[in-house]
């Protein structure tokens, strides 16, 4: 049985046309679609829309979780859940997290057309806020539904304009009323882009992905003294924009030192510079920290390094500095069941196939605290560059993703038990 590659990219092309904008320094097509905007909002009813369509019941929990289910043959089983995130960042692509959501529709949809009933239920669904772009803090939805977040401080969180999900949620009519506690599936597996250069390189068709590496986020406030730019004696200042400055570039010297193998990525994404006038010295500084590493004791080493010189900083600068750690997930691995079920259709099909780490955060990460979970992923062209407009999987490369998607569901969905 095989997925149809055509009707995979139409619904990926439909669903990126919602959000779309123009790249102003590329000129590219793009997506934006930051969680619980309008465009979120209708990328929803579109994706729920295409759910019914493919005959699923679909429900929405209360912090917007879509969870829509396909009937198996024995009601009473637990399960087989696939999906991921609609939820965009603001300089996104049209196939992060859709090819997981799309794809898992049309298996159904291939379901369909074969008139094929699997023994236990299939789930298709889309988690909310799994960027973290607009909240502070990733895997949103995914970790309420996992008890990793509990409900009210999800609903607590604001954006940089003071908006908190839950009015958002309601706001965009996605304020479900289903309890988020998830049941645990009989197994959860998520189809999506590398996102890096590692798979395409190789030529390798399909990744086989044996977990995700370990991420911390810090959020920055960094507060000193507004001065004329002009009079005021370097001597004299208390520069916030100094400070984060010298972060940013303790953060490159921490990489390029070795000290944290070659493998720790370090990033500032963030920085608002206030009032941000030509001529005053600022006099608070809003900054983001996104460090990551395979190793979670790696990690823990270098974000220990990186306090204490926030401490040094703020001292020589003349600022007060605080941080609060916004998001924090350790290494994981996924189940080697799923791993193998992936290996094995990939082998059958004759595709290249090989073991990767996740650099990015997924869903699935907070859904293998529940059941065993496992993600296949698909090369990206142009060095698999992604969060940027230029992010391309070519219709084969999804196809084939989907494909062993496809296989994984069924196999699991036949498997006995409860
Ligand atoms: O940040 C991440 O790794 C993912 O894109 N949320
Ligand atoms: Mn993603
Ligand atoms: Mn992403």
């Amino acid at each position: 049985m095989n997925i149809n590659s055509q009707r995979l990219t139409e619904s990926l092309d439909a669903l990126g046309r919602i959000g779309a904008y123009t790249d102003e320094s590329s000129g590219l097509t793009g997506v934006r679609r930051l969680a619980f905007s309008q465009e979120d909002g209708e990328g929803r009813r579109h994706v729920v829309a295409e759910m019914k369509a493919a005959g699923l019941d679909v429900t929405i929990d209360r912090i917007g979780n879509v969870y829509a289910r396909r009937a198996g043959r024995d009601a009473s089983a637990r399960p087989v859940m696939a999906g991921s995130h609609i939820d965009s960042v603001a300089t996104a692509g049209r196939f992060d997290g859709c090819l997981g959501v799309l794809g898992a529709l049309e298996v159904i949809k291939t379901l369909n057309d074969a008139k094929v009933t699997t023994r236990r239920p299939l789930i298709v669904a889309f988690f909310s806020e799994e960027e973290g772009a607009r909240f502070g803090t990733d895997m949103l939805g995914s970790a309420v539904a996992v008890g990793r977040i509990p409900l009210e401080r999800a609903y607590a969180l604001t954006d940089r304009d003071g908006q908190a999900v839950r009015a958002e949620l309601e706001r965009i009519g996605f304020l479900g009323s289903a309890d988020v506690k998830l049941a645990p599936p009989h197994a959860y597996v998520e189809c999506h882009i590398e996102q890096g250069p590692m798979l395409r390189a190789a030529d390798i068709d399909i990744g086989i992905v044996t977990g995700v590496q370990a991420i911390c986020w810090h959020e920055l406030v960094i507060t000193g003294r507004s001065a004329h730019a002009g009079t005021t004696p370097m001597n004299l200042r208390a520069d916030p924009g100094v400070a984060a400055s010298r972060v940013q570039l303790a953060l490159r010297e921490m990489v390029r030192s070795g000290r944290f193998s070659d493998q720790l990525r370090a990033t500032m994404g963030v920085t608002q510079f206030q009032p941000g006038l030509v001529n005053v010295v600022p006099n608070r500084v809003v900054a983001s920290v996104d460090i990551r590493h395979p190793d979670d004791a790696v990690l823990v080493r270098a974000e220990a390094e990186l306090i204490g010189l926030y401490a040094q900083i703020a001292i020589e600068e003349k600022v007060t500095l605080t941080h609060r750690q916004s998001a924090r997930t350790p290494d994981i691995g996924f189940a080697p069941k799923v791993e193998e079920l992936v290996a094995s259709s990939a082998a059958k099909r004759g595709f290249k196939a090989q073991r990767i780490v996740s650099g990015a955060g997924h869903d699935c990460q907070e859904l293998s605290k529940l059941c065993p979970a496992g993600m296949v992923f698909v090369p990206g062209e142009y060095d698999g560059i992604s969060h940027n407009p230029r992010e391309f999987s070519t219709p084969k490369q999804c196809a084939d993703g989907v494909n062993v998607l496809l296989d994984v569901l069924t196999a699991l969905a036949e498997e006995q038990g409860p």
